[in-house]
C-alpha cells in the first residue's frame, strides 16, 4: 500500500510537470494558458511558484504521454487524471483547462484544479482531482504549504474560498492565507490550521453564498476553539478581484480596517435582515448566543456575552440564561 502511495506521488509530480511544461514550451500553452494568467493579472514568479499548468485541448495528451513514459493506466484511474471509457479506452480529465496542482505540507503534488477558459455557464468552471489515495479532500487547504512559514510568524491564517484569491493575495505579499476550495470547510482542515495559529481571518465572497459560508464557517472555527474574525468583500468581489482592482497598498489597509470580530460580524448581518420587527430581533439574539455557546472556554464566553449584551442592548444575565438552556439542550 506504501508502494502504491509512492507510485501515485510519483504519477502526480510527473503530470505537474507535464503541465507545466505545456504552459511554458508549447504554442498552445503559451498562447491559451500563459496568457489567460498574464490577463489575469499574475506575475511569472507566482505562475511559477504555484506550479501552474495548461492541460491541451485534446482527449488523450496527457494519457498517451503517461502510457509512454510509463505509468499504469490503473493508477492513472486512480488519481483522476483520465477517466476511463465503456471500451476500456482512457480521456484526459483536465483537457483545455489551466492547471492548479494542489500540495501536501511537504509540497508534493496530490490533486489538481483545472478552470475552463470557456465562459459558456454549462460548461464546470472548475474540475478537481476526485479522492485518492494520496488526496483527502477534507484534510488538504490549497496554499498551505506555501503559507505556513508566515502564518506562524503573523499568528494569523486569512482563509478565503479560491484558488485564485491564494495567488493573488501572495503577488500582493500576504502569504498568511489558504483556501478550502470548493469544498466547504471540514473539522480536519480547521485541525489544520490550528496547528500553526489560533487566529483565523474570514475573507470569503462578497456574495449570498460567501456571507452563507462565513457564518457556517465561524460557528465551526469557534467550536474548534479559534478565535475568528471576518470581513466580507463589497457585492461581487472576491480577494482576488479586489486586491487586482485596488492593488497591494489599498487592499492591506482594507483588511485592517474592516476586519471584524465574529461577534460584530455575525450580529450586524443578521440584525440588517431583522429591522426593527421584534420577533426576529429576538432571534438575532437566539442566533449569536447560540454561536458563543460553541465556544470551548469559559472566559471568552462571558466576554463575548458581555460584548453581546451592549450590541444587542440585552441584560448580561438574560443571555446567560439563554446560553445555559442551549447548553444543557446540547448536554
Ligand atoms: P475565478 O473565477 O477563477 O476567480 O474563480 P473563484 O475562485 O472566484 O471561484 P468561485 O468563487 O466561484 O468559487 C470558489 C472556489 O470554489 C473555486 O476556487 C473552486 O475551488 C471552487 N469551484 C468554483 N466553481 C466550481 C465548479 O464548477 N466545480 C467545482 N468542483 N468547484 C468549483
Ligand atoms: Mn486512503
Ligand atoms: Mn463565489
Ligand atoms: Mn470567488
Ligand atoms: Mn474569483
Amino acid at each position: 500500500a506504501q508502494d502504491k502511495r509512492e507510485s501515485l506521488y510519483v504519477l502526480s509530480n510527473w503530470a505537474g510537470k507535464y503541465f507545466k511544461e505545456q504552459l511554458w514550451e508549447t504554442e498552445a500553452g503559451k498562447s491559451i494558458g500563459l496568457s489567460y494568467f498574464k490577463e489575469r493579472g499574475y506575475r511569472e514568479d507566482i505562475i511559477q511558484k504555484f506550479d501552474l499548468g495548461y492541460s491541451p485541448d485534446q482527449w488523450e495528451a496527457l494519457s498517451s504521454a503517461a502510457l509512454k513514459a510509463g505509468f499504469q493506466k490503473e493508477y492513472l484511474k486512480e488519481i483522476g487524471l483520465c477517466i476511463e471509457r465503456e471500451d476500456g479506452n482512457i480521456y484526459d480529465r483536465f483537457r483545455g483547462r489551466v492547471i492548479f496542482p494542489i500540495h501536501n505540507l511537504t509540497g508534493r503534488i496530490i490533486g489538481f484544479g483545472g478552470r475552463t477558459l470557456k465562459t459558456e455557464k454549462s460548461v464546470p468552471k472548475y474540475v478537481n482531482s476526485p479522492e485518492s489515495d494520496i488526496y483527502h479532500k477534507s484534510d488538504v487547504l490549497y496554499g498551505l504549504n506555501f503559507a505556513k512559514k508566515s502564518i506562524m510568524d503573523n499568528d494569523t491564517c486569512y482563509l478565503v474560498e479560491g484558488y485564485a484569491d491564494v495567488l493573488s493575495m501572495h503577488q500582493a505579499g500576504i502569504e498568511n492565507v489558504v483556501s478550502s476550495s470548493g469544498t466547504s470547510l471540514t473539522t480536519g482542515q480547521i485541525k489544520l490550521i490550528s496547528r500553526f495559529t489560533k487566529n483565523v481571518v474570514i475573507l470569503y465572497d462578497g456574495d449570498a453564498a460567501g456571507i452563507k459560508a462565513s457564518l457556517r464557517g465561524t460557528d465551526m472555527l469557534l467550536e474548534e476553539g479559534l478565535n475568528v474574525k471576518v470581513l466580507l468583500f463589497p457585492d461581487g468581489d472576491d480577494p482576488d478581484s479586489y486586491v487586482q482592482k485596488v492593488g497591494s497598498t489599498a487592499f492591506r489597509e482594507y483588511l485592517d480596517a474592516h476586519q471584524e470580530d465574529f461577534i460584530f460580524y455575525k450580529t450586524n448581518i443578521l440584525l440588517k435582515d431583522a429591522g426593527h420587527d421584534p420577533i426576529k430581533r429576538a432571534e438575532v439574539i437566539r442566533d449569536v448566543v447560540q454561536s458563543i455557546a460553541l465556544i470551548p472556554d469559559e472566559i471568552k464566553i462571558s466576554v463575548f456575552i458581555k460584548q453581546c449584551s451592549t450590541l444587542l442592548d440585552i441584560e448580561e444575565r438574560v443571555l446567560l440564561t439563554e446560553l445555559n438552556k442551549m447548553k444543557l439542550d446540547k448536554a
